[in-house]
């Protein structure tokens, strides 16, 4: 398996390839996809201008969630690009119930080939929930060069403690303090997630997920052991993210 599939999968925690082409149905409930809108909306509303925003690019949006919020209290023109071609679908058909398919954008694409193409943006939204761009610096690099001078990156990003076990491809506090004030941008402002709020939105999304594995494996009962190793591995992921991580959201400027 090539790096960047590796990295795909990693992004929607799926150890099973064959899982990938059920993951829209089993996910097809939920509307956001991992990141946390809210925080995003805190960080951008607290500290920048909303009159000198013009244009967003949410690299990996899923299905539209972070822009489509974002877009119904700042007024700016947006960008979402996903790999999977139901979330894209599902964020133009979003994007049309909040009457906003003139200000956001939803495009199929792999963001690594896409970010070179992508300049002169205000903001650059990215989750590192993978190495596909990188380490943290590496990443922060190719994000910058799609953004304005003065221009801003949300970064998404869970750490453990440096008190806590590592976890595999997961920085660690000092590994991620260590690069982010390594990296040439200013760090604006950040949130870091409140563990009740996850608890809860894990808890509503294992319920729908688990209920969408249940049906698939009715329709397709000689998969069944790939629908169950991926509900386990979601809730053990979900546990994982609940004790042993930290999940922060960052605002950085170039
Ligand atoms: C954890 S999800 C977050 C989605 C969205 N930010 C949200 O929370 O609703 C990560 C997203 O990255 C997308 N993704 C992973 N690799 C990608 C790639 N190479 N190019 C574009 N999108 C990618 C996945 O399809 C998935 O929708």
């Amino acid at each position: 398996m090539n790096t960047s599939k590796k990295d795909f999968l990693n992004s929607l925690d799926l150890i099973d390839p064959n899982m990938e082409k059920h993951v829209p149905y089993a996910l097809q409930d939920l509307w956001e996809l991992g990141s946390m809108p809210k925080y995003i909306i805190k960080l951008i509303e607290k500290n920048i201008e909303p009159s000198t925003i013009e244009n967003i690019i949410d690299f990996g949006c899923g299905k539209g969630a972070v822009l489509i919020k974002l877009s119904q209290r700042i007024d700016f023109y947006g960008l979402g690009i996903d790999i999977v071609p139901e979330f894209i679908d599902s964020a133009n058909k979003y994007a049309i119930e909040h009457s906003l398919i003139d200000k956001v954008k939803f495009e199929i694409g792999d963001l690594k080939a896409y970010l070179p193409k992508a300049k002169n943006y205000d903001i650059a939204i990215y989750g590192y929930d993978s190495t596909l761009l990188g380490n943290i610096n590496q990443t922060l690099l190719q994000l910058s060069q799609c953004i304005k001078d003065k221009g801003y990156i949300v970064l998404e990003i869970a750490f453990t403690l440096d008190s806590k076990n590592r976890i595999q491809d997961i920085p660690s506090e000092k590994e991620l303090n260590g690069q982010l004030s390594e990296s040439q941008l200013k760090l604006v402002d950040h949130v870091f997630w409140d563990i009740n709020k996850i608890k809860k939105i894990n808890r509503s999304n294992n319920k729908f997920i688990g209920k969408r594995i249940q049906e698939l494996k009715t329709l397709y009962p000689h998969k069944s052991k790939i629908f169950e190793t991926y509900m386990t591995n979601q809730l053990e992921e979900s546990k994982r993210i609940e004790n042993d991580m930290i999940c922060s959201s960052w605002l950085l400027k170039k």
